[in-house]
C-alpha cells in the first residue's frame, strides 16, 4: 500500500483549478498534516484519496498499484452517526469485515472503552456533543483497523480538552501502526502531533518537510507568509 504516490493530480471542476499538477509520496509511517489556507484543496485531497470522487487528471499509486491492498477510513469534519445507539454505529461498521459476531462485539466495547464512551453505548448517538462525536467516529475508524486513516479537521470546534483527548486517540492510531494523514488549521496541533507537514498552497504541494524544519524553517513564501499568519487569501480565490 506504501509508499503512496500522487503524481500531477488534477481537479478541474466547471473549469476552475482546485488542484494544478500536484505531486506527493507519503510513506507509510507517522502522522502527516496538511495545512494550507482556506479551500486550498485539503478536504477535496482526502476525498480522492479515499476514492469518494475521481481526479480530473494525475495518478494515485499504493505501492504501484491503483488501488490501496490495506484498509483505509476516513473520518470527516462533521462525522456522519446514524441514528442508533452509540454501539451500533461502532458495531455497524465492521459487518462487511469478516470476523465472528464475538469478535465484532469484543473490539466495539474496546474501542468505547478507549475513547471514554463505553458508558455512553446506549445512548443514541445524535444526542452526543461535538467531541463526543468525534470520539466516536474516531472510535468507528479506529475499530476497522485501518491501515490509514484520513482526518479532516478532526478537532474544529472542540474545546482544548476534548481536543487533547482527541489528540490521545490519533497518537495512540499511530503507535498502533496505522498511517495517519490529516488536515489541520490548529498550528499548535500541527506542531504536536505531525512527523512531517505536506503545506499545500496554489493547488500544489509547496513544501513536504519534517514538521520542526517546516516551522523552523519554511522555505517557500507562502508558508513563511501563512505561519505568520498573513493568509493568501488571494493565492486561495483569485486564481
Ligand atoms: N466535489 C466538488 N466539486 C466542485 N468543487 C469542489 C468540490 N469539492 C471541493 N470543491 C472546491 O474546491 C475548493 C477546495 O475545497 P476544499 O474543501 O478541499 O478546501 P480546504 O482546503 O479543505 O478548505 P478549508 O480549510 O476551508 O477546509 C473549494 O473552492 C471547493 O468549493
Ligand atoms: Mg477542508
Amino acid at each position: 500500500m506504501f509508499p503512496l504516490n500522487i503524481a500531477g493530480l488534477r481537479f478541474v471542476p466547471n473549469g476552475r483549478a482546485v488542484l494544478d499538477g500536484l505531486d506527493l509520496e507519503l510513506s507509510g509511517e507517522g502522522i502527516s498534516v496538511i495545512l494550507g489556507p482556506n479551500g486550498t484543496g485539503k478536504t477535496l485531497l482526502l476525498r480522492l484519496l479515499a476514492g469518494l470522487l475521481p481526479p480530473t487528471a494525475g495518478s494515485i499509486s499504493w505501492a504501484g498499484a491503483p488501488h490501496p491492498d490495506g484498509r483505509l477510513a476516513m473520518v470527516f469534519q462533521q462525522p456522519m452517526l446514524l441514528r442508533l445507539s452509540v454501539y451500533t454505529n461502532v458495531e455497524f461498521a465492521l459487518w462487511p469485515q469478516a470476523i465472528s459476531t464475538t469478535e465484532r462485539r469484543t473490539r466495539t466495547r474496546e474501542m468505547l472503552e478507549r475513547v471514554g464512551l463505553a458508558h455512553r453505548a446506549g445512548d443514541c448517538a445524535r444526542l452526543l456533543s461535538g467531541g463526543e462525536r468525534q470520539r466516536l467516529a474516531l472510535a468507528r475508524a479506529w475499530a476497522m483497523r485501518p491501515r490509514l486513516l484520513l482526518l479532516d479537521e478532526p478537532t474544529a470546534a472542540l474545546d482544548p480538552s476534548a481536543t487533547e483527548a482527541v489528540e490521545r486517540i490519533i497518537r495512540e492510531i499511530r503507535t498502533e501502526g496505522a498511517k495517519v494523514l490529516m488536515t489541520t488549521h490548529n498550528l499548535g496541533q500541527a506542531t504536536r502531533l505531525a512527523d512531517d507537514i505536506v503545506f499545500l498552497a496554489d493547488g500544489r504541494v509547496q513544501e513536504h518537510v519534517a514538521a520542526q524544519r517546516f516551522f523552523a524553517h519554511p522555505q517557500s513564501p507562502a508558508a513563511r507568509a501563512f505561519l505568520q499568519g498573513e493568509l493568501p487569501w488571494r493565492m486561495a480565490f483569485d486564481r
